[in-house]
């Protein structure tokens, strides 16, 4: 029997510092909100898309039922969002409404809302309690869970955030029925990554059924989202800030922003997380860490979901200069999460030039 629903704590919640949380995963969860907003909220400001126009008017009759007052506020669509003018504009909301300490915000959509809204809640009156309802796969598995927010600006993403926990997470995988097919499966990548630094199980769940990996209602689905949502937990929990262990979450990343900057973020973030790990097995492989069977189970299993395994082949000298510059790495030396085994990373800092040219053929060979 399938349980309705299931909950998977983040943080603990004898740390003074605060910060521990729910995230409930089912189908048709909504009905968690009111619980996890708290029973001293008293307005809550509803983010969201006009995708997600429907769910956030039944989300407002809810809360009103429930003597809470509700104000909806519509952004762009994806990253249009993650802006300082739409910020501003979801301030003076709060503004006019008079939001307090004691009132919340609930972020409704994908990663690009869910960033958003977590902003807004951790800079109005220095932070009041935000409530996540990722409706992607990717938020669900990634963006929502973590307490990470944060805005763009014109001269990059994501280099104006705060951390702040939410208060909670509901990720209502009926949700995922509208979800482009071809976004549900990019996020998949995500859950992969999660299988090889930490969970080999959702490797053998993958490759037992991937057409049921990819099924928005499947049994299967539904177990990947909790297994990756509890390795993030897992992570997240031990290591809030980002100063070690969440590292391992970066899998294949260095490489996969280098292709989404590259391409000038035309491309779905897993896909270029698809790459991305790839390339990272084929470095750890040329460098001796990663065993070559290990290597070439991330391409099987990558591509079983359908997901892409190389990129075009003349684009070296500009990815090497996206990876330079990428946030992760110090001074001039780049760092790779590696694996020495399965769900075994490790750290491989300043590799030879003529390896990470060597894996970068290896993956344009495709
Ligand atoms: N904070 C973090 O730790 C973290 C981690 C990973 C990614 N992110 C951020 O997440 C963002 C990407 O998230 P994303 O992939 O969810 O993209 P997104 O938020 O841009 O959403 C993708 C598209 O799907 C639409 N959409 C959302 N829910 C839908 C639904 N249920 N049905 C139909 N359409 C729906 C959105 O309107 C949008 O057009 C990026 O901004 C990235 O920086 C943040």
């Amino acid at each position: 029997m399938t349980l309705a629903s299931t909950t998977i704590p983040v943080g603990r919640p004898d740390d003074p510092a605060g910060g521990a949380y729910d995230v409930v995963i089912g189908h048709g969860v909504l009905d968690a909100l009111p619980g996890l907003l708290g029973d001293d909220v008293r307005r809550v400001l509803v983010v969201h898309p006009r995708t997600l126009r429907s769910t956030a008017e039944n989300v407002r009759a809810d809360l009103a039922a429930g003597g809470v007052r509700p104000y909806l506020c519509e952004v762009p669509d994806a990253e249009d969002a993650k802006t300082v003018e739409v910020l501003a504009s979801c301030w003076s909301v709060l503004g006019q409404a008079g939001f307090t300490r004691t009132d919340a915000v609930v972020g409704l959509g994908g990663g690009a809302t869910t960033d958003l809204a977590g902003f807004c809640a951790a800079s109005w009156l220095r932070g009041v309690p935000v409530v996540q309802v990722p409706t992607t796969l990717l938020g669900m598995v990634d963006a929502a869970v973590g307490g990470k927010t944060g805005i763009n600006t014109p001269e990059g993403k994501n280099l104006v955030g705060a951390f702040h926990p939410p208060r909670g997470v509901i990720c209502d995988l009926t949700a995922l029925r509208t979800l482009p097919h071809a976004d549900l499966v990019a996020a998949l990548a995500e859950v992969v990554k999660c299988g090889f630094v930490a969970d080999p199980v959702i490797l053998d769940v993958v490759e037992a059924d991937p057409a049921a990996a990819v099924a928005w209602d499947s049994d299967t689905l539904r177990d990947l989202v909790e297994r990756s949502v509890a390795v993030k937990a897992r992570v997240v929990t031990d290591d809030l800030r980002e100063s070690g262990l969440r590292e391992i979450l970066n899998y294949g990343h260095t490489f996969g922003h280098a292709v989404e900057q590259v391409e000038r973020f035309r491309r779905r973030h897993g896909e270029a997380v698809s790459v991305g790990l790839v390339y990272v097995a084929e470095l750890g492989r040329l460098a001796g860490v990663t065993p070559a069977p290990l290597a070439g189970r991330h391409r099987s299993v990558l591509g079983e979901l359908g997901l892409p395994l190389g990129y075009r082949g003349d684009r070296w000298p500009a990815l090497l200069q996206a990876m330079r510059r990428d946030k992760k790495t110090r001074g001039d030396v780049l760092r790779f999460v590696v694996l020495e085994e399965l769900a075994r990373p490790a750290r491989l800092e300043g590799p030879e030039p003529g390896l990470l040219e060597e894996a970068y053929r290896l993956v344009s060979a495709d």
